[in-house]
């Protein structure tokens, strides 16, 4: 079976920059599980769910069809054919997304369906629970941090019309929304390796990284 790279760590930790950068050296594929709960709220929103109301949104988990393209030249997500790489990013959904990640059967839904992509392997997997629940036997896990002011610069560079200042809010906001619900919250999976980028270029992390899978 081929190899699993599970990558995860919180918002602007650099997971979605260096997983493409380590698909592509090594010939992975590459899945972008945020892109999938991002997807279902895109979804949840358009059908006008009421997002205060987990069992509503539990109700209708079920329904759209969400599905990644893995290549990591190009990486693309559609839901019921409707290509929304675009809106996904959006402030709308990323300030919605935290609340629908955090419903049970969303996640039991959105992790089978990870499981399917993945597979027999050959893949990097980004996320915030990869090395924890989808691939706890990946043999390769890392743990990307940076420091807070670091990554919401790195956001707010991506983002026009917005500040470092109002960027730090909203990932701290995520953050502590991410790491304190109670399914599968972030946190670091057993056995995996911890890599502070704050100080380091992407091609740094990305040499890093392809060094540990050749251990
Ligand atoms: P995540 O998927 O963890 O949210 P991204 O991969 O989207 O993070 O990275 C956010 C931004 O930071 C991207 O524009 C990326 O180019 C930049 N970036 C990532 N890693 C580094 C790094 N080590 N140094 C500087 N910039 C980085
Ligand atoms: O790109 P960014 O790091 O900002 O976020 P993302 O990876 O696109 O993920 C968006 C949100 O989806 C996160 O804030 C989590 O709430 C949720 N998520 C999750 O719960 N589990 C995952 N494996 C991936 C994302």
């Amino acid at each position: 079976t081929g190899l699993v790279v599970a990558m995860d760590g919180p918002s602007g930790s650099g997971k979605s920059s260096v997983s493409r950068g380590v698909a592509r050296a090594l010939g992975l594929r590459y899945l972008d599980t945020g892109a999938m709960y991002r997807a279902m709220t895109w979804w949840m929103l358009r059908e006008g769910v009421d997002l205060a109301d987990p069992a509503a949104i539990a109700a209708r988990s079920g329904e759209p069809v969400i599905v990644a393209a893995t290549d990591p030249d190009a990486p693309a997500i559609h839901v019921d054919g409707v290509d929304v790489g675009g809106p996904i990013r959006e402030a709308e959904v990323t300030g919605a997304v935290s609340a629908v990640a955090a419903v049970p059967e969303v996640r039991a839904r959105l992790v089978a369906l990870q499981r399917e992509v993945v597979g027999a392997g050959g893949i990097v997997v980004e996320g915030r629970d990869i090395g924890s629940v989808v691939c706890p036997d990946a043999p390769v896990k890392i743990y990307l941090t940076a420091s807070a002011e670091a990554r919401a610069r790195r956001r707010s560079a991506e983002l026009a019309g917005t500040t470092v200042e109002a960027q730090q809010e909203a990932l701290a906001r995520r953050d502590t929304l991410d790491s304190t619900r109670k399914t599968d919250p972030l946190s670091m999976a057993d056995g995996a390796i911890e890599l502070d980028t704050t100080a380091f270029s992407l091609d740094e992390v990305i040499a890093e990284v392809l060094r540990l899978v050749k251990e």
